[in-house]
């Protein structure tokens, strides 16, 4: 049987649990250097990402192996030599995996509709999350869960992310004296 890679949700929140205030706030805008730094660190470690086509417009990297969600594909299209693009409104779980055949890890890079795809399918084995000390009161969430809303404080993500099926590991690290704060859950076994 081929090993499935590690699929890994990379993302940065506000306190409140958005990864950003609309579409199009880009997260280089509001996180901490330090978070930046650990993103930049970790995305040196993956082998694909997956993303919405909003993000990848918005961080092109014609080096990088990519995934890409888009209604606008009426097929699977590679647009560069790296960039798969496909409308994950069909039948494409096994066409998103079979790209994955060979890797290690695999990145999950947003939007929050990306994100939800592979929560409903039960596909994320990692979600590495930072959480700047900024509230944004609305926004676009890491899910569209009733789950994932409102946390006022840093230690109501952990009991929301154990009834999404994901238990902390390692506890919480800071990534700088500003507030940071750096988790990582793994999927329930
Ligand atoms: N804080 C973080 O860690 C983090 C991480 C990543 C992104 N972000 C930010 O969060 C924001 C995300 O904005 P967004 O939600 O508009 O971005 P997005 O998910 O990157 O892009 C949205 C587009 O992706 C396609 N798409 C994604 N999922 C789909 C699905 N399940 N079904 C059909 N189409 C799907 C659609 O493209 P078409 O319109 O072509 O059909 C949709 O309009 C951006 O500002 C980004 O910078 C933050």
């Amino acid at each position: 049987m081929t090993e499935k890679p590690i699929i890994t949700l990379l993302a940065v929140t506000s306190l409140d649990g958005y990864i950003a205030k609309h579409s199009g706030h880009a997260p280089a805008t509001w996180a901490s250097p330090e978070e930046q730094d650990h993103f930049l660190t970790r995305m040196d470690q993956m082998d694909w990402s997956v993303m919405g086509r909003v993000t990848h417009e918005a961080a092109f990297r014609p080096n990088r192996k990519r995934v890409v969600f888009s209604t606008l594909p009426e097929k699977p299209e590679w647009r560069t030599e790296n960039h798969l693009w496909l409308n994950p409104d069909g039948n494409i779980q096994d066409t998103v995996m079979d790209q994955f055949v060979g890797a290690s890890s695999v990145a999950l890079l947003g939007g929050t509709r990306v994100h939800d795809w592979f929560l409903e399918r039960n596909l994320i084995d990692v979600i590495e999350l930072s959480v700047e000390p900024v509230v944004f009161g609305a926004g676009l969430p890491l899910f569209w869960h009733d789950q994932w809303s409102g946390f006022q404080r840093i230690d109501e993500i952990i009991p929301a992310m154990a009834k999404l099926g994901f238990d902390v590991e390692g506890g919480v690290r800071a990534l700088n004296m500003n507030g940071t704060k750096l988790m990582r859950f793994f999927r329930q076994k």
